[in-house]
């Protein structure tokens, strides 16, 4: 195959292997997405393995060179199968699961425990059960009925879990409000004043030992001050504990939250230059505290995998309302990406049989859905469409695929997972079968 060095700029949004054919095809992974929808059909989501192990190299390095004892864990809710558990796992990444479903995903790759760690607001007690016994690493305590509660079942199964205590630091992020979790009177984690007595009650369970403290304060966080802010409030409550209880604070555990691009416009602070705010600010702050340092754990999940995925819609009709809007339906919408009717994200689109062209026109896209609200990318620059086009949406590897449903009974769509020329369907389309013999009469 041909492949022309054009076009894509060193910004661009799409995975990192993406080029593009002489007949104007979008090329993934050494893969030509219209041979991909020929046979796997549509909506199809791609992953590309080679931007996926990247990403995770590029937050090891980044950390562990500015600060070595790092631990970067993959936030498995942005999306989580077995092949990627495979692939988190073979780049020595950890796993932050948050459910029996993720932690039977992990088990399923043989994905090792010691390095999983447990979230979650309402943990059951069917999942701290399957975590003590599958002895993961750390349990990240949420509530004091959930530290009750695991004293209890840790004590009557006779192994001690690690803990860590998330905390609400109260510091203001600037993302959407439904993805802000730090402040004070959010339902995860606790809140500082109510912290010290747990620090003390931790302390104090034989049954339960105490290592860290855990924040997360958001996600798409596209500045760095939030987090050097955080680690200021958490290392001063670190610092007060040690004094009033001896608590020495082994793991800070600051989330993840690390922003991406969606479009081409957007500015977004590179892994380094996170990383480096983050290791100065925590490096100063324990040297002004008189605290040892501590070992750092960090999750990404959305900025591993959100630029590898790929969303392949096929165009069916074409409304043209004329003065008002130009609309494109897609076979596909809120039921595989309800990102942009949850949040109002922005996302771009490409043509992915005609990339060459340079006439563009203003149409919106839309999904196939029964609301309003279907409408996947508004007002965007395309080359002329016509139905059948293949259209590719770009930045869909994390959370569409988790928050997907099958809302109008539509099917999950297939991924496949493509690198150096080779594709593997890596989850197939569900069925209809598999839909109705849920259903009882
Ligand atoms: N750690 C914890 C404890 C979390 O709750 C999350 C995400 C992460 C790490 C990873 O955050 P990330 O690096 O992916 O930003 N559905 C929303 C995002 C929800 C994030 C939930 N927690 C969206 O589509 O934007």
């Amino acid at each position: 195959m041909i492949l022309l060095k054009v076009m894509l700029s060193k910004k661009s949004i799409l995975p990192i292997s993406t080029t593009v054919s002489k007949r104007g095809h979008l090329i993934i992974g050494g893969c030509d997405t219209i041979e991909l929808v020929a046979e796997y059909g549509t909506p199809l989501y791609i992953l590309d393995e080679f931007t996926v192990r990247s990403k995770c190299r590029e937050f090891k390095i980044a950390f562990s060179q500015r600060y070595a004892d790092t631990t970067v864990i993959y936030a498995s809710k942005a999306f989580l199968n077995k092949a990627l558990a495979n692939i988190i796992k073979e780049e020595g990444l950890g796993l932050d699961v948050v459910s029996a479903g993720e932690i039977i995903i992990a088990k399923s790759a043989d994905f090792p425990m010691d390095m999983v760690y447990h979230h979650g607001n309402n943990k059951s007690i069917e999942e701290l059960n399957m975590a003590i016994k599958n002895h993961i690493s750390r349990i990240v305590v949420d509530s004091q009925d959930e530290l009750e509660m695991l004293a209890l079942i840790a004590e009557e199964k006779g192994y001690i879990p690690n803990i860590m205590l998330r905390l609400t630091p109260g510091v203001d992020v600037h993302t959407h409000e439904h993805i802000t979790t730090g402040f004070i009177g959010s339902k995860f984690g606790i809140p500082l004043f109510a912290a010290d007595e747990l620090v003390e009650k931790a302390m104090a369970e034989p049954s339960l030992n105490l290592v860290g403290l855990h924040f997360h304060i958001g996600s798409l966080i596209l500045e760095t001050q939030p987090y050097e802010e955080s680690i200021d409030v958490v290392l001063d409550f670190a610092a007060e504990m040690k004094q009033k209880h001896g608590f020495e604070l082994e793991e800070l555990n600051i989330g993840g939250g690390f922003g991406v691009r969606y479009t081409e416009e957007e500015i977004v602070p590179g892994v380094p230059f996170f990383a480096e705010a983050i290791v100065t600010r925590l490096i100063n702050k324990c040297h002004q505290l008189n605290l040892s340092l501590p070992a750092l754990t960090i999750e990404p999940g959305r900025a591993i995998i959100a630029q590898a995925g790929v969303a392949l819609y096929r165009v069916g009709g074409i409304k043209d309302i004329p003065g008002i809007k130009k609309y494109v339906s897609v076979d596909g919408g809120m039921a595989d990406n309800i990102r942009p009717a949850l949040y109002g994200s922005p996302y771009e689109a490409f043509v992915a049989n005609n990339m060459l062209e340079d006439k563009k026109e203003l149409v919106t896209i839309a999904g196939k859905f029964c609301e309003s609200g279907d409408i996947l990318v508004k007002d965007i620059n395309l080359p002329p469409i016509k139905r059948g086009d293949i259209l590719a949406v770009p930045v869909c590897g994390a959370y569409s695929l988790p928050l997907q449903s099958n809302y109008n009974v539509s099917l999950k769509p297939a991924i496949v997972l493509v690198n150096e020329g080779e594709r593997r369907l890596i989850r197939r389309r569900q069925t209809y079968d598999e839909l109705t013999n849920c259903d009882l009469l």
